[in-house]
């Protein structure tokens, strides 16, 4: 008898090794390999049912109904998603426990009509779901529950109950028993996804996903995962806060640009249709080491209030931290601004915090870090009707920033005065915003102009 063949892989990232290894070299983590067995590869079918089956087609020979997307009834999914669910779509749904995946998905289907749902949880009881959704005080005559951790089982009650919607929650818990790894493992993932990728294709049901993300922030197990499915979006946040957006990572079916900000309530998650109104504070009076920075994340620009705390260094190293901002990208404006503003680095801690717990990626958002420092150090604080957008250079050159006319648009329709934006942004139509444009090309211009 032939012995089971087995391989090692990473649980982190989904790297296989024939050999036990420590350290995994695909994504530097310890002790992530876990043994698992192999299937027995299938026998290819006959090669000649394939030649008569499956031909190469033109465009014009492929039949191709648009078909009709589902609109749920929240306004920022159908917007991430491209404008609605996609029939037979696979949608990933990412994002660290607790930040609300489950409450999202939950009021998803519950406020879908006339559609038929099954929603299969392998994490929680249906008695907690019941709970959830009074909690939520939602309910629907045409949305199925059910408690299932096996692949096989509830792929039957998919194929009997013929929903046209499926929630998985979540694909960690579920498992089939054609593998011998424990749920959760990457073998299980890969293997159930796979599986519910061919029943939601093959019976055009759109299938939502949810997974939980790994420490380092990626779904865990699941870089396999995103080529399997059509679309990913990540619900992200921090849970101490109450704001939450979602993102679409891919999408084969719209664009990845779309954001959606939602806000956790004691009722559930409400959808934030205006976020810069909600993310500035509304202090009315000017306190140092605060700035407004015009951002966009994907296409949606919105205000956000970045704030900064300089203080004399303790000891001798001094202490740099970020909330919400990449740190490493902080380090070097503190560089810049030493170079350029006769800032102290060495005798100074920094601390940085982008408010209400959001995560910024928006380059453009480099100019209002710098000036809430500044404002900081030498505490004088900023024209709380004065907001920034303009990405900062190695030299201190202030660099264009893209969409620069929405950014205007939202700070002039936000009541704010004045905004700073790079002077290599050429634009026509800046006269008809009601607010005045200053332009600067480099740092010191912008300095000059807040703090004579
Ligand atoms: P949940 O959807 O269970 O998170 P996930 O599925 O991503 O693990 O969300 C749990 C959190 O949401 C929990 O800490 C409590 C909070 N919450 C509210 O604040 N209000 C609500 O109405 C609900 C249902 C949950
Ligand atoms: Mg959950």
């Amino acid at each position: 008898m032939s012995k089971a063949k087995t391989i090692f892989s990473c649980q982190s990232c989904g790297a296989q090794s024939p050999k036990w290894i420590g350290k995994c070299p695909s994504c530097g983590e310890w002790n992530t390999y876990v043994e698992e067995l192999v299937l027995k590869e299938k026998k290819v079918a006959s090669s000649k049912a394939g030649i008569e089956g499956n031909k190469p087609l033109l465009l014009d020979d492929i039949s191709a109904t648009k078909s009709e997307r589902i609109k749920t009834g929240i306004e920022e999914i159908n917007r991430v998603l491209g404008g609605g669910i996609v029939p037979g779509s696979l949608i990933l749904i990412g994002g660290e426990p607790g930040i609300g995946k489950s409450t999202l998905i939950l009021q998803l289907a519950l406020g879908l009509e006339n559609k038929k749902v099954l929603y299969a949880s392998g994490e929680e009881s249906l008695q907690q779901i019941k709970l959830r959704a009074q909690r939520l005080e939602q309910n629907s005559k045409q949305c199925h529950f059910i408690c299932e951790t096996s692949l096989e089982n509830l792929l039957i009650q998919s194929e009997v109950f013929e929903p046209e919607i499926l929630v998985v929650d979540s694909i960690q818990t579920l498992s089939t028993e054609h593998i011998e790894s424990s749920p959760g493992s990457v073998a299980q993932i890969r293997e159930c996804t796979s599986a519910i990728l061919k029943y939601a294709k093959s019976k055009g049901v759109a299938v939502f996903l949810i997974g939980h993300i790994n420490k380092e922030g990626s779904l865990a197990g699941p870089k396999v995962l995103e080529h399997i499915v059509d679309t990913v979006i990540q619900f992200e946040g921090d849970s101490n806060y109450m704001y939450r957006i979602l993102r679409s990572i891919k999408n084969r079916f719209g664009s990845t640009s779309e954001l959606g900000i939602f806000e956790m309530r004691g009722n559930g998650l409400n959808e934030v249709a205006n976020p810069s109104e909600q993310l500035i504070s509304k202090i009315n009076e000017d306190v140092s080491g605060t700035a407004i920075s015009a951002t966009v994340e994907g296409v949606r620009p919105f205000l956000v209030e970045i704030q900064a705390l300089v203080s004399s260094a303790a000891y001798g190293n001094p202490q740099r931290s970020a909330t919400g901002f990449d740190l490493r990208r902080l380090n070097m404006l503190l560089a810049v601004l030493e170079k350029r503003a006769g800032f102290k680095l060495q005798t100074k801690d920094v601390f940085l915090n982008v408010a209400g717990g959001l995560k910024i990626n928006d380059p453009a958002s480099d100019l209002a870090v710098i000036c809430s420092i500044l404002s900081s150090n030498i505490d004088v604080a900023i024209n709380h009707k004065t907001c920034f957008a303009g990405e900062v250079g190695l030299t201190g050159e202030i660099r264009a920033v893209n969409r620069v006319e929405q950014r205007i648009g939202e700070a002039a329709k936000l009541g704010f005065e004045k905004i700073i934006i790079p002077s290599l942004n050429k634009g026509q139509g800046f006269n008809e915003f009601s607010i005045s444009i200053v332009k600067v090309s480099r740092v010191e211009e912008v300095f000059k102009n807040l703090f004579r």
